[in-house]
């Protein structure tokens, strides 16, 4: 029996990844940027063993079907290749939601997976290397192996496409992100379907790629000189910028719902009032609002005026991935 453990944190990109240039390696058409944060967490231990007879996956205690477990399952083949361990393994994952909201995050699950699988084999991969074992599961899994901002470069290979940390003298420290959990009923389209759809037919495609490297760019900057405006100003834009490319796919389509829409207004009321404030928003219809640590209390009792406490997540700063003790 071979059993390792381990703990990653989602992260939330503030310059997205959208679209990959190959879909088995999971290779991506632009670098993206993002933070780590400290509110929304998985667990997870696997073990190998002879005995077994199949891959099984538990998430929450739960046993999965077949669909469920076939991402988890690509994985340990993927882990199996490159270790030259062939035995089959049971992976059992706990996510960690402050609410029933659906959160659970693909980045937090991969990247804890490949952690624990590298403990149990003992292979002894670097950060670099769980990086890119990470992204072959889920794309923005290769950036929760690190705390704080960190950068995924895209590279054009398997060797050379992998995260690293954005150095920023613990500026991070210093954010918060406030989820606004948003209940309305969205367009089902994952992310993997919503940006392969994306690629093959917006005509808004290539100025996406065009303009993510400036995006990218600006955001570095304002990471280096601590200038929250500028991070949340780009961090904004290049959000509308990603979901403008879905309603010029063919057939159209949008994440956004009503909702999304009613916390997306707030926030521009609340920095028309000189709140310092910025949203984005990923392949669902959750808000999530940018701001400083210490304006962080006000704004999300701002934000409570209009959404109940339950719908709201205050999120700060998390750190990379790490191994635990197996029981
Ligand atoms: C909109 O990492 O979930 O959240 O690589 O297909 O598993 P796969 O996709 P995934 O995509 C995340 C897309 C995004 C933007 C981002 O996190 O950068």
């Amino acid at each position: 029996m071979h059993n390792g453990k381990a703990r990653a944190f989602t992260n939330i990109a503030l310059i997205k990844y959208w679209g990959k240039k190959d879909q088995q390696l999971i290779l991506p058409m632009n670098n993206s940027l993002s933070l780590t944060l400290d509110a929304f967490y998985t667990e997870t231990s696997v073990s190998f063993s002879k005995k077994y007879t199949a891959d099984s996956f538990y998430l929450d205690g739960q046993l999965q079907d077949e669909k469920s477990t076939e991402k988890v399952r690509r994985f340990l083949d993927l882990v199996r290749e490159q270790s030259q361990f062939f035995e089959y393994a049971i992976v059992q994952s706990q996510n960690f939601v402050p609410t029933a909201a659906g959160l659970a995050s693909s980045a937090s699950g991969l990247a804890a997976l490949a952690g624990a699988c590298n403990d149990a084999l003992g292979l002894n991969l670097s950060d670099k290397e769980l990086s890119r074992l990470a992204r072959k599961g889920s794309g923005s899994a290769c950036r929760s192996i690190y705390g704080g901002f960190v950068e995924w470069e895209k590279g054009d290979s398997d060797q050379n496409s992998y995260a690293l940390p954005v150095p920023s003298n613990h500026w991070e420290d210093e954010l918060a992100m406030i989820f606004i959990l948003i209940n309305d009923k969205a367009k089902d389209i994952s992310s993997r379907n919503g940006m392969q759809r994306t690629v093959a037919t917006s005509t808004y495609y290539t100025d996406w790629v065009k303009n993510v490297d400036i995006d990218i760019k600006k955001a570095r900057e304002a990471i280096t000189t601590h200038d929250f405006q500028a991070l949340g100003e780009v961090t904004e834009s290049n959000c509308l910028k990603m979901h403008a490319t879905t309603l010029a796919a063919s057939p159209p389509f949008t994440y956004w719902t009503p909702n999304s829409l009613k916390a997306m207004n707030k926030v521009h009321t609340m920095r028309q009032a000189g709140q310092d404030c910025y949203f984005t928003m990923d392949a669902g219809p959750n808000v999530k609002v940018l701001c400083q640590k210490k304006d962080s209390q006000k704004i999300y009792h701002e934000l409570q005026k209009e959404f109940p406490a339950e719908q709201l997540v205050m999120a700060y700063a998390g750190k990379g991935m790490e191994t635990l003790e197996t029981e």
